[in-house]
Protein backbone atom coordinates (compact mmCIF):
# COMPACT_ATOMS: atom_id res chain seq x y z
CA UNK A 1 0.00 0.00 0.00
CA UNK A 2 2.99 2.28 1.43
CA UNK A 3 5.02 1.80 -2.01
CA UNK A 4 1.47 2.01 -4.41
CA UNK A 5 1.29 5.68 -2.52
CA UNK A 6 4.53 6.66 -2.87
CA UNK A 7 5.17 5.73 -6.67
CA UNK A 8 2.04 7.95 -7.21
CA UNK A 9 3.67 10.85 -5.49
CA UNK A 10 7.19 10.30 -6.45
CA UNK A 11 8.18 11.96 -9.98
CA UNK A 12 9.17 8.45 -12.57
CA UNK A 13 12.82 7.84 -13.05
CA UNK A 14 11.59 8.48 -16.87
CA UNK A 15 9.89 12.01 -16.28
CA UNK A 16 12.83 12.78 -14.20
CA UNK A 17 14.78 12.32 -17.55
CA UNK A 18 12.48 14.05 -19.77
CA UNK A 19 12.62 17.00 -17.43
CA UNK A 20 16.43 17.21 -17.46
CA UNK A 21 16.21 16.75 -21.60
CA UNK A 22 13.97 19.18 -21.98
CA UNK A 23 15.17 21.59 -19.77
CA UNK A 24 17.50 24.75 -21.64
CA UNK A 25 20.98 22.99 -21.34
CA UNK A 26 22.63 24.04 -17.84
CA UNK A 27 25.34 26.70 -17.89
CA UNK A 28 28.89 25.29 -18.78
CA UNK A 29 30.33 23.59 -15.67
CA UNK A 30 34.02 24.55 -14.69
CA UNK A 31 34.68 20.96 -15.88
CA UNK A 32 32.08 20.42 -18.65
CA UNK A 33 35.06 20.37 -21.17
CA UNK A 34 35.19 16.38 -20.74
CA UNK A 35 31.41 15.27 -21.28
CA UNK A 36 29.14 15.05 -24.20
CA UNK A 37 25.53 15.70 -22.35
CA UNK A 38 24.62 17.76 -19.94
CA UNK A 39 24.28 16.70 -16.35
CA UNK A 40 20.75 15.23 -15.73
CA UNK A 41 19.00 17.71 -13.30
CA UNK A 42 18.76 15.37 -10.70
CA UNK A 43 22.23 14.58 -10.45
CA UNK A 44 23.22 18.23 -10.25
CA UNK A 45 20.70 18.87 -7.52
CA UNK A 46 21.93 15.62 -5.67
CA UNK A 47 25.44 16.39 -6.31
CA UNK A 48 25.50 19.97 -5.41
CA UNK A 49 26.53 21.20 -1.71
CA UNK A 50 26.27 25.32 -2.43
CA UNK A 51 22.82 24.78 -0.23
CA UNK A 52 25.28 24.20 2.57
CA UNK A 53 28.16 25.05 2.17
CA UNK A 54 28.14 28.34 1.24
CA UNK A 55 28.75 29.22 4.89
CA UNK A 56 32.16 28.70 4.08
CA UNK A 57 32.59 31.74 1.59
CA UNK A 58 34.31 33.57 3.64
CA UNK A 59 37.51 31.31 4.41
CA UNK A 60 37.44 30.24 0.93
CA UNK A 61 38.15 33.94 -0.42
CA UNK A 62 40.89 34.66 2.27
CA UNK A 63 42.44 31.13 1.77
CA UNK A 64 42.24 31.57 -2.22
CA UNK A 65 43.62 35.21 -1.78
CA UNK A 66 46.89 33.89 0.14
CA UNK A 67 47.22 30.89 -2.50
CA UNK A 68 47.46 33.89 -5.30
CA UNK A 69 49.49 36.00 -3.46
CA UNK A 70 52.09 32.97 -3.11
CA UNK A 71 51.90 32.10 -6.51
CA UNK A 72 52.57 35.43 -7.92
CA UNK A 73 55.64 35.73 -4.91
CA UNK A 74 56.72 32.58 -6.86
CA UNK A 75 56.07 34.09 -10.69
CA UNK A 76 53.71 31.98 -11.31
CA UNK A 77 51.13 34.14 -11.86
CA UNK A 78 51.49 37.65 -12.91
CA UNK A 79 51.54 40.73 -10.62
CA UNK A 80 48.96 42.31 -12.77
CA UNK A 81 46.65 38.53 -12.32
CA UNK A 82 47.37 38.98 -8.43
CA UNK A 83 45.91 42.69 -8.64
CA UNK A 84 43.36 41.78 -10.14
CA UNK A 85 42.35 38.54 -8.18
CA UNK A 86 42.56 41.18 -4.86
CA UNK A 87 40.22 43.54 -6.43
CA UNK A 88 37.63 40.98 -7.81
CA UNK A 89 37.74 39.42 -4.18
CA UNK A 90 37.38 42.55 -2.75
CA UNK A 91 33.85 43.32 -4.74
CA UNK A 92 33.01 39.49 -4.05
CA UNK A 93 33.12 39.78 -0.68
CA UNK A 94 30.83 42.86 -0.73
CA UNK A 95 28.38 41.43 -2.80
CA UNK A 96 28.00 38.18 -0.45
CA UNK A 97 27.74 40.66 2.99
CA UNK A 98 25.55 42.81 1.77
CA UNK A 99 23.17 39.13 0.25
CA UNK A 100 23.73 40.30 -3.17
CA UNK A 101 25.68 37.28 -4.82
CA UNK A 102 23.67 35.26 -6.55
CA UNK A 103 24.53 31.49 -5.21
CA UNK A 104 23.68 28.74 -8.40
CA UNK A 105 23.32 25.02 -8.22
CA UNK A 106 24.49 25.13 -11.70
CA UNK A 107 28.42 25.92 -10.33
CA UNK A 108 27.76 23.18 -7.67
CA UNK A 109 29.80 24.14 -4.90
CA UNK A 110 31.27 27.82 -2.60
CA UNK A 111 34.58 27.04 -4.42
CA UNK A 112 33.10 27.22 -8.19
CA UNK A 113 30.80 29.80 -7.35
CA UNK A 114 32.98 32.40 -6.13
CA UNK A 115 35.51 31.42 -8.84
CA UNK A 116 33.09 31.74 -11.80
CA UNK A 117 32.11 35.31 -10.68
CA UNK A 118 35.77 36.28 -10.19
CA UNK A 119 35.88 35.34 -13.77
CA UNK A 120 32.89 37.21 -14.63
CA UNK A 121 34.48 40.24 -13.01
CA UNK A 122 37.90 40.30 -14.12
CA UNK A 123 38.13 38.10 -16.63
CA UNK A 124 41.61 35.94 -17.58
CA UNK A 125 43.30 36.58 -13.96
CA UNK A 126 39.92 34.69 -12.34
CA UNK A 127 41.01 31.30 -14.69
CA UNK A 128 44.63 31.52 -13.33
CA UNK A 129 43.70 31.48 -10.00
CA UNK A 130 42.77 28.31 -9.40
CA UNK A 131 46.78 27.11 -11.00
CA UNK A 132 48.57 24.44 -8.52
CA UNK A 133 45.42 23.98 -6.78
CA UNK A 134 42.91 21.16 -6.67
CA UNK A 135 39.42 21.76 -4.98
CA UNK A 136 39.98 18.58 -3.16
CA UNK A 137 42.86 20.12 -1.35
CA UNK A 138 41.15 23.86 -1.12
CA UNK A 139 37.94 22.31 0.66
CA UNK A 140 39.87 21.18 3.38
CA UNK A 141 41.73 24.07 3.87
CA UNK A 142 38.40 25.98 3.98
CA UNK A 143 36.78 23.46 6.38
CA UNK A 144 40.27 23.79 8.73
CA UNK A 145 40.42 27.32 8.46
CA UNK A 146 36.33 27.52 9.75
CA UNK A 147 36.79 24.82 12.23
CA UNK A 148 39.53 26.66 14.10
CA UNK A 149 37.62 29.72 13.87
CA UNK A 150 34.61 28.41 15.27
CA UNK A 151 36.55 26.18 17.57
CA UNK A 152 38.08 29.32 19.12
CA UNK A 153 34.38 30.67 19.90
CA UNK A 154 33.41 27.79 21.51
CA UNK A 155 36.10 28.35 23.91
CA UNK A 156 35.26 31.71 24.54
CA UNK A 157 31.44 30.35 25.40
CA UNK A 158 32.53 27.30 27.71
CA UNK A 159 34.74 29.84 29.53
CA UNK A 160 31.64 32.20 30.05
CA UNK A 161 29.96 29.10 31.20
CA UNK A 162 32.41 28.15 33.92
CA UNK A 163 32.57 31.77 35.23
CA UNK A 164 29.11 31.63 35.50
CA UNK A 165 29.69 28.28 37.37
CA UNK A 166 31.87 30.20 39.28
CA UNK A 167 29.67 33.13 40.31
CA UNK A 168 27.14 30.38 41.10
CA UNK A 169 29.45 28.12 43.56
CA UNK A 170 30.62 31.50 45.12
CA UNK A 171 26.64 32.35 46.07
CA UNK A 172 25.97 29.02 47.47
CA UNK A 173 29.57 28.09 48.69
CA UNK A 174 28.02 26.69 52.37
CA UNK A 175 24.67 25.79 51.31
CA UNK A 176 24.13 21.82 52.29
CA UNK A 177 22.92 19.07 50.11
CA UNK A 178 22.51 15.54 49.99
CA UNK A 179 25.19 13.74 48.24
CA UNK A 180 24.18 10.57 46.09
CA UNK A 181 25.51 7.77 44.75
CA UNK A 182 23.21 5.09 43.14
CA UNK A 183 20.48 8.07 43.40
CA UNK A 184 20.44 8.00 47.11
CA UNK A 185 21.53 9.88 49.70
CA UNK A 186 25.29 9.35 50.90
CA UNK A 187 27.18 11.90 52.16
CA UNK A 188 26.26 15.61 52.72
CA UNK A 189 27.84 18.30 49.83
CA UNK A 190 28.00 21.55 49.54
CA UNK A 191 26.09 23.29 46.59
CA UNK A 192 28.82 24.94 45.69
CA UNK A 193 31.26 22.24 45.26
CA UNK A 194 28.96 20.29 43.32
CA UNK A 195 28.01 22.90 40.88
CA UNK A 196 32.78 22.91 40.30
CA UNK A 197 32.01 19.31 39.25
CA UNK A 198 30.39 20.53 36.64
CA UNK A 199 33.07 23.37 36.45
CA UNK A 200 35.42 20.57 36.07
CA UNK A 201 34.23 19.03 33.32
CA UNK A 202 33.90 21.48 31.19
CA UNK A 203 37.65 22.85 32.05
CA UNK A 204 38.35 19.37 30.53
CA UNK A 205 36.36 20.54 27.36
CA UNK A 206 37.83 23.61 26.93
CA UNK A 207 40.98 21.76 26.90
CA UNK A 208 40.26 18.94 24.68
CA UNK A 209 39.37 21.60 21.86
CA UNK A 210 42.86 23.24 22.82
CA UNK A 211 44.40 19.85 22.04
CA UNK A 212 42.01 19.26 19.16
CA UNK A 213 42.40 22.40 17.44
CA UNK A 214 46.28 21.67 17.29
CA UNK A 215 45.76 19.04 14.56
CA UNK A 216 43.32 20.75 13.20
CA UNK A 217 45.25 23.93 12.36
CA UNK A 218 47.36 22.25 9.31
CA UNK A 219 47.73 23.02 6.10
CA UNK A 220 46.24 20.91 3.52
CA UNK A 221 47.08 23.18 0.55
CA UNK A 222 49.55 22.07 -2.13
CA UNK A 223 48.67 19.06 -1.84
CA UNK A 224 46.55 19.57 -5.00
CA UNK A 225 44.26 16.70 -5.94
CA UNK A 226 46.34 14.30 -4.35
CA UNK A 227 49.81 14.01 -5.34
CA UNK A 228 51.27 17.44 -5.36
CA UNK A 229 51.85 19.65 -8.10
CA UNK A 230 54.19 20.45 -10.48
CA UNK A 231 54.73 24.28 -9.93
CA UNK A 232 57.48 25.72 -7.68
CA UNK A 233 54.94 26.22 -5.00
CA UNK A 234 55.75 27.93 -1.43
CA UNK A 235 53.34 25.84 1.10
CA UNK A 236 55.12 27.76 4.18
CA UNK A 237 54.65 30.98 3.03
CA UNK A 238 50.66 29.93 2.59
CA UNK A 239 50.30 28.22 6.05
CA UNK A 240 52.05 31.73 7.72
CA UNK A 241 49.59 34.36 5.97
CA UNK A 242 46.75 32.00 7.48
CA UNK A 243 47.60 31.15 10.61
CA UNK A 244 48.61 27.29 9.88
CA UNK A 245 50.83 26.29 13.11
CA UNK A 246 52.12 23.41 10.37
CA UNK A 247 51.98 21.42 6.98
CA UNK A 248 49.86 18.42 6.59
CA UNK A 249 53.13 16.31 5.24
CA UNK A 250 51.38 14.15 2.93
CA UNK A 251 49.48 15.27 0.13
CA UNK A 252 47.50 11.91 -0.05
CA UNK A 253 46.49 12.48 3.46
CA UNK A 254 45.79 16.09 3.37
CA UNK A 255 42.90 15.90 0.73
CA UNK A 256 41.36 12.83 2.01
CA UNK A 257 41.33 12.43 5.81
CA UNK A 258 38.22 13.97 8.09
CA UNK A 259 39.71 12.69 11.36
CA UNK A 260 40.28 16.30 12.57
CA UNK A 261 36.59 16.76 12.02
CA UNK A 262 36.06 13.29 13.53
CA UNK A 263 37.65 14.21 16.75
CA UNK A 264 35.69 17.64 17.16
CA UNK A 265 32.58 16.32 16.97
CA UNK A 266 34.11 13.62 19.61
CA UNK A 267 34.94 16.37 21.74
CA UNK A 268 31.64 18.41 21.00
CA UNK A 269 30.02 15.45 22.00
CA UNK A 270 31.90 15.00 25.74
CA UNK A 271 30.04 18.36 26.15
CA UNK A 272 26.69 17.27 25.53
CA UNK A 273 27.73 14.54 27.69
CA UNK A 274 28.52 16.93 30.79
CA UNK A 275 25.38 19.55 29.35
CA UNK A 276 22.62 16.41 28.87
CA UNK A 277 23.94 15.10 32.96
CA UNK A 278 23.80 18.81 33.96
CA UNK A 279 20.03 19.10 32.72
CA UNK A 280 19.15 15.62 33.96
CA UNK A 281 20.05 17.04 37.66
CA UNK A 282 18.14 20.51 37.18
CA UNK A 283 14.89 18.20 35.58
CA UNK A 284 15.34 16.37 38.98
CA UNK A 285 16.05 19.21 41.47
CA UNK A 286 13.25 21.22 39.77
CA UNK A 287 10.50 18.68 40.43
CA UNK A 288 8.11 18.74 42.91
CA UNK A 289 9.09 15.90 44.42
CA UNK A 290 12.26 17.62 45.34
CA UNK A 291 12.23 20.97 44.71
CA UNK A 292 15.67 21.63 45.49
CA UNK A 293 15.78 24.52 42.62
CA UNK A 294 13.63 26.78 41.32
CA UNK A 295 14.94 27.64 37.64
CA UNK A 296 13.62 31.96 36.67
CA UNK A 297 10.21 31.59 34.45
CA UNK A 298 11.76 32.33 31.50
CA UNK A 299 13.45 29.37 31.14
CA UNK A 300 10.26 26.92 31.81
CA UNK A 301 7.44 26.80 29.96
CA UNK A 302 3.31 25.86 30.53
CA UNK A 303 1.20 22.88 29.11
CA UNK A 304 -1.55 23.73 27.32
CA UNK A 305 -3.77 21.75 29.08
CA UNK A 306 -2.73 21.55 32.77
CA UNK A 307 -2.87 24.89 33.75
CA UNK A 308 -0.33 24.43 37.32
CA UNK A 309 2.55 23.12 35.13
CA UNK A 310 6.01 24.84 34.96
CA UNK A 311 8.20 22.51 33.08
CA UNK A 312 11.74 22.78 32.59
CA UNK A 313 11.96 22.31 28.64
CA UNK A 314 15.47 24.20 28.04
CA UNK A 315 17.69 21.10 30.34
CA UNK A 316 15.36 18.94 28.47
CA UNK A 317 15.86 20.32 24.97
CA UNK A 318 19.37 20.23 25.84
CA UNK A 319 19.29 16.31 26.98
CA UNK A 320 17.75 15.52 23.58
CA UNK A 321 20.10 17.61 21.79
CA UNK A 322 23.18 15.44 23.18
CA UNK A 323 21.48 12.56 20.94
CA UNK A 324 21.78 14.78 17.45
CA UNK A 325 25.27 15.74 18.15
CA UNK A 326 26.43 11.80 19.17
CA UNK A 327 24.54 11.00 15.74
CA UNK A 328 26.90 13.71 13.79
CA UNK A 329 29.76 11.47 15.32
CA UNK A 330 28.41 8.37 14.28
CA UNK A 331 27.87 9.91 10.80
CA UNK A 332 31.24 10.97 10.45
CA UNK A 333 32.72 7.91 11.73
CA UNK A 334 30.56 5.78 9.38
CA UNK A 335 31.68 8.33 6.25
CA UNK A 336 35.10 7.89 7.02
CA UNK A 337 35.24 4.22 7.35
CA UNK A 338 36.41 2.11 4.36
CA UNK A 339 37.31 5.07 1.60
CA UNK A 340 39.96 4.44 -0.10
CA UNK A 341 42.74 6.88 -0.27
CA UNK A 342 42.43 9.72 -1.54
CA UNK A 343 39.50 11.96 -2.48
CA UNK A 344 36.45 10.59 -2.54
CA UNK A 345 32.87 12.71 -2.98
CA UNK A 346 31.89 11.13 0.37
CA UNK A 347 33.79 13.88 1.92
CA UNK A 348 31.16 16.53 0.59
CA UNK A 349 28.93 14.81 3.40
CA UNK A 350 31.17 15.74 5.91
CA UNK A 351 29.79 19.55 6.11
CA UNK A 352 26.27 19.34 7.39
CA UNK A 353 26.95 17.29 10.71
CA UNK A 354 30.24 19.33 11.39
CA UNK A 355 28.03 22.82 11.14
CA UNK A 356 25.01 21.00 12.47
CA UNK A 357 27.45 20.27 15.75
CA UNK A 358 28.96 23.58 15.68
CA UNK A 359 25.21 25.34 16.30
CA UNK A 360 23.75 23.24 18.69
CA UNK A 361 26.89 23.41 20.68
CA UNK A 362 27.00 27.12 20.22
CA UNK A 363 23.47 27.33 21.57
CA UNK A 364 23.09 24.85 24.37
CA UNK A 365 26.51 26.25 25.74
CA UNK A 366 24.84 30.18 25.24
CA UNK A 367 21.40 29.25 26.86
CA UNK A 368 22.93 27.25 29.98
CA UNK A 369 25.12 29.60 30.91
CA UNK A 370 22.10 32.41 31.39
CA UNK A 371 20.34 29.02 32.89
CA UNK A 372 23.09 28.71 35.68
CA UNK A 373 23.40 32.22 36.67
CA UNK A 374 19.47 31.95 37.56
CA UNK A 375 19.50 28.56 39.35
CA UNK A 376 17.91 29.48 42.71
CA UNK A 377 18.39 26.72 45.88
CA UNK A 378 15.66 26.10 48.07
CA UNK A 379 18.55 25.17 51.19
CA UNK A 380 16.01 24.28 53.35
CA UNK A 381 14.76 21.33 51.14
CA UNK A 382 17.71 20.46 50.71
CA UNK A 383 18.81 20.52 54.35
CA UNK A 384 15.45 18.41 54.88
CA UNK A 385 16.26 15.57 52.04
CA UNK A 386 20.65 15.61 53.84
CA UNK A 387 18.56 15.07 57.05
CA UNK A 388 16.53 11.83 55.96
CA UNK A 389 19.18 9.47 54.52
CA UNK A 390 21.97 9.20 57.51
CA UNK A 391 24.01 11.08 55.74
CA UNK A 392 26.33 11.85 58.38
CA UNK A 393 26.54 7.37 59.04
CA UNK A 394 30.10 7.96 57.58
CA UNK A 395 30.77 10.51 60.02
CA UNK A 396 30.25 8.34 63.15
CA UNK A 397 32.24 5.86 61.78
CA UNK A 398 35.32 8.20 61.46
CA UNK A 399 34.79 9.66 64.85
CA UNK A 400 35.01 6.12 66.47
CA UNK A 401 38.61 5.65 64.25
CA UNK A 402 39.37 9.12 66.02
CA UNK A 403 38.50 7.28 69.53
CA UNK A 404 40.93 4.03 68.31
CA UNK A 405 37.95 1.72 67.00
CA UNK A 406 39.07 -0.30 63.92
CA UNK A 407 37.19 1.26 60.60
CA UNK A 408 35.74 -1.95 60.14
CA UNK A 409 34.44 -2.83 63.88
CA UNK A 410 33.24 0.95 63.60
CA UNK A 411 31.41 0.43 60.35
CA UNK A 412 29.39 -2.71 61.92
CA UNK A 413 28.77 -0.24 65.40
CA UNK A 414 27.04 2.26 62.95
CA UNK A 415 25.31 -0.03 60.88
CA UNK A 416 23.50 -0.86 64.45
CA UNK A 417 22.88 2.60 65.09
CA UNK A 418 21.56 2.97 61.90
CA UNK A 419 19.07 0.66 62.10
CA UNK A 420 17.90 1.43 65.65
CA UNK A 421 17.61 4.90 64.24
CA UNK A 422 15.53 3.70 61.01
CA UNK A 423 13.38 2.08 63.81
CA UNK A 424 12.77 4.70 65.61
CA UNK A 425 11.86 7.11 62.77
CA UNK A 426 14.72 9.59 64.00
CA UNK A 427 18.34 10.80 62.10
CA UNK A 428 21.53 9.53 63.73
CA UNK A 429 21.78 12.83 65.85
CA UNK A 430 18.21 12.14 67.06
CA UNK A 431 20.09 9.52 69.32
CA UNK A 432 20.49 9.93 72.91
CA UNK A 433 24.08 9.46 74.43
CA UNK A 434 22.77 7.04 76.28
CA UNK A 435 21.07 4.79 73.30
CA UNK A 436 24.52 6.11 71.38
CA UNK A 437 26.39 4.44 73.80
CA UNK A 438 24.83 1.54 73.93
CA UNK A 439 26.30 0.63 70.24
CA UNK A 440 29.42 1.58 71.68
CA UNK A 441 31.58 2.83 74.96
CA UNK A 442 33.72 5.03 72.48
CA UNK A 443 31.43 7.87 72.31
CA UNK A 444 31.26 10.46 74.28
CA UNK A 445 29.43 14.12 74.28
CA UNK A 446 31.96 15.55 71.33
CA UNK A 447 30.11 13.21 68.98
CA UNK A 448 27.15 15.42 68.11
CA UNK A 449 29.98 18.22 66.56
CA UNK A 450 30.30 15.35 64.11
CA UNK A 451 27.06 14.56 63.60
CA UNK A 452 25.77 17.64 62.01
CA UNK A 453 25.33 18.17 58.59
CA UNK A 454 27.69 21.46 58.68
CA UNK A 455 30.21 19.75 60.61
CA UNK A 456 30.25 17.06 57.79
CA UNK A 457 30.87 19.12 55.66
CA UNK A 458 33.86 21.39 56.92
CA UNK A 459 35.65 18.47 57.97
CA UNK A 460 35.62 17.86 54.35
CA UNK A 461 38.60 19.88 54.57
CA UNK A 462 41.31 19.01 51.91
CA UNK A 463 41.94 20.08 48.40
CA UNK A 464 39.11 18.39 46.17
CA UNK A 465 37.41 18.07 49.52
CA UNK A 466 33.46 19.44 49.88
CA UNK A 467 34.14 22.27 52.60
CA UNK A 468 33.32 25.97 52.11
CA UNK A 469 36.82 26.40 52.69
CA UNK A 470 37.78 24.48 49.61
CA UNK A 471 35.28 25.36 47.66
CA UNK A 472 36.30 29.48 48.03
CA UNK A 473 40.12 28.23 47.29
CA UNK A 474 39.02 26.23 44.42
CA UNK A 475 37.26 29.44 42.65
CA UNK A 476 39.99 31.26 43.30
CA UNK A 477 41.95 28.72 41.53
CA UNK A 478 39.08 28.32 39.04
CA UNK A 479 39.19 31.85 37.84
CA UNK A 480 43.24 32.00 37.43
CA UNK A 481 42.91 28.69 35.52
CA UNK A 482 40.41 30.73 33.26
CA UNK A 483 42.62 33.84 32.46
CA UNK A 484 45.33 31.23 31.57
CA UNK A 485 43.97 30.70 28.65
N1 LIG B 1 32.21 20.25 -2.73
C1 LIG B 1 33.27 19.33 -2.66
C2 LIG B 1 33.39 18.79 -1.23
O1 LIG B 1 32.84 19.32 -0.38
C3 LIG B 1 34.55 19.97 -3.07
C4 LIG B 1 35.59 19.03 -3.56
C5 LIG B 1 35.15 18.47 -4.85
N2 LIG B 1 36.17 17.69 -5.44
C6 LIG B 1 35.91 16.84 -6.41
N3 LIG B 1 36.90 16.18 -6.88
N4 LIG B 1 34.69 16.60 -6.82
O2 LIG B 1 34.06 17.83 -0.99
Amino acid sequence: MASRQSKRQAPSRERVAKRAASSPPTAVKAWSGRFAEPVDALVKRFTASVSFDRRLAEVDIRASLAHARMLAAQAIIAKSDLASIERGMAAISKEIESGKFSWSLDDEDVHLNIEKRLTALVGDAGKRLHTGRSRNDQVATDVRLYLREEIDALRAALSRLEGALLDAAKEHASIVMPGFTHMQVAQPVTFGHHLLAYFEMFERDRERLADCRRRVNRLPLGAAALAGTTFPIDRERVAKELGFESLCENSLDAVSDRDFAIEFTAAASLILVHLSRFSEELIVWMSPRYKFITLPDRFCTGSSIMPQKKNPDVPELVRGKAGRVFGNLVALLTLMKAQPLAYNKDNQEDKEPLFDTLDTVKDCLAVFTDLVAGIRPVPERMRAAALEGFATATDLADYLVGKGVAFRDAHEIVARAVRDAEAKGCDLSGLSLVELRAFSKAIGPDVYDWLTLEGSVSRRNHAGGTAPAQVLRAIIQGRKRLARS
